[in-house]
């Protein structure tokens, strides 16, 4: 089989790389020369664990292949997975710019039959659109099939889950397509894939509606929490007794200062965008949206009401602060979105000073706050002389820190562990003046 994976970015490195390691031939490609040159140096340009080792292995075998040359990558192989990104436009909807060029740049180079797979989370009706450009192009000179076959990678676990899929879904019109599709996932089963075979359309929903259920679930946990917070119950507790009910299940039940990353929040947008489109109005997508923004506030209330702090200007003048974890969650150096972005503009402007430290994703987070704050070279530097210390990304680091320590070193012992990582009980009897999110009473 002989795969070509166009966009080398997260969805598309991660994809080519794992096909590769499944024993398939394949060739990444992309426009951005610096980046296909480091990758053909060994180098990876997204921190994501284990992705070294499977670039390098199959590069080594020449399994694995990196090029700018599209025209050629599209004559040598009989699959192309179209995996570039797909930004949020001004008004929230997706750019597809990037997916047209590359259904252009296909049907131009077409040399007889093609499986044209569409990985980047894109609006419903993308696949017929790329189907339309190269049938412009290419007539009846050559057939081709689109296929929609979304993606379920979580940053920080892709290799992961792309080796061990839940579901592999498969939007095609042919039987040709969908067999081969079939052929090329079943290398990770010995028995049958969980393989769910359907129209584009739905396929593209699945990924829509997969995304935005989990942003609601987490959304309505962290409002639970919240409440939990008010009325004086442990939100812990709630979860782990709502997970118990196989209907609900206990994943993506964690309270915290609300989702980011470069999924949730787009995908959400766009969704909402699909339905506007329409002439619909998908409200509790909508509320979910909402009420994440306001989760990140929240946070900085929380911890303006844990120092006695007023919600005004300067309110915070000559107060430390320091933030523990910067990137969206942990193992990963992603900082789209991150709520640790909200949380530190916030502070800032009430006045406080703060220094930070995240153990991956500083360099990403120079370049978002630049010399507005501090960064520190670990935990505990960090927290010298701080007022307060903010947990905002659990990363593991983090959770066995020796709090003994950490309150010597601080000015004042003010806690807010955002991720609820810290025993509230424990951390009181340190004698940190503690608050999470659900139990902090
Ligand atoms: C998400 C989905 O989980 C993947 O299935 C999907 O393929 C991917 O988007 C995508 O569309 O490409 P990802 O954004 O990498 O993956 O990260 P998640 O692990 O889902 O976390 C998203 C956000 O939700 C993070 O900010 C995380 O801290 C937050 N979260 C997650 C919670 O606050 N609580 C939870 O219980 C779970």
């Amino acid at each position: 089989m002989r795969i070509a994976v166009v966009g080398t970015g997260y969805v598309g490195l991660v994809t080519g790389a794992c096909l590769a390691e499944f024993g398939m031939f394949v060739t990444c490609v992309d426009i951005d020369k610096k980046k296909i040159d480091m990758l053909n140096n060994g180098e990876i340009p997204i921190y994501e664990p284990g992705l070294d080792v499977i670039v390098e292995k199959n590069s080594k075998a020449g399994r694995l292949k990196f090029t700018t040359d599209v025209a050629q990558a599209v004559k040598d192989n009989l699959v192309i997975f179209i995996a570039v990104g797909t930004p949020p436009k001004e008004d929230g909807s997706a750019d597809l710019t990037y997916v047209e060029n590359v259904a252009r740049d296909i049907a131009k180079n077409m040399n007889g039959y093609k499986v044209v797979v569409n990985k980047s989370t894109v609006p419903v009706g993308t696949g017929q659109r790329v189907k339309k450009i190269i049938k412009e192009i290419v007539g009846d000179k050559f057939r081709f099939d689109v296929v929609s076959n979304p993606e379920f990678l979580r940053e920080g676990a892709a290799v992961n889950d792309f080796m061990r899929p839940d579901r592999i879904v498969i939007g095609a019109e042919s039987d040709e397509a969908v067999a081969i599709m079939k052929d090329i996932y079943s290398a990770h089963y010995l028995g049958e894939a969980p393989f769910v075979v359907t129209n584009i359309e739905t396929a593209e929903m699945i990924k829509y509606a997969s995304n935005a259920f989990l942003a609601l679930k987490i959304t309505f946990i962290n409002e639970i929490a919240n409440l939990c917070d008010l009325v004086g119950a442990d939100v812990h507790k709630v979860a782990k007794a709502m997970g118990m009910d196989g209907r609900i299940s206990p994943k993506f039940l964690h309270p915290g200062p609300g989702y980011g990353g470069s999924c949730f929040p787009k995908d959400t947008l766009a969704l909402c965008n699909i339905a506007k489109e329409y002439g619909y109005n998908i409200k509790v997508v909508d509320a979910a949206i909402e009420a994440n923004e306001r989760q990140k506030l929240l946070m900085v209330d929380k911890i303006l009401g844990l120092l006695g702090k007023e919600k005004k200007e300067g309110s915070l003048k000559d107060v430390n602060i320091t933030i523990l974890g910067l990137a969206f969650k942990p193992n990963t150096d992603d900082m789209r979105e991150s709520p640790s972005i909200v949380i530190i503009n916030e502070l800032l402007k009430y006045g406080a000073k703060i220094k930070a430290f995240d153990p991956i994703a500083m360099e990403n987070a120079k370049s978002i706050f630049g010399d507005s704050i501090e960064y520190s070279k670990d935990e505990y530097s960090a927290v010298e002389g701080a007022d307060c210390l903010v947990i905002v990304t659990e990363w593991n680091q983090f959770r066995k820190l020796d709090m003994e320590k950490i309150k010597s070193l601080m000015r004042n012992h003010n806690l807010a562990d955002l991720r609820n990582i810290y025993e509230p009980k424990k951390m009181r009897e340190i004698g940190f003046n503690y608050v999470c999110v659900g139990r902090s009473k």
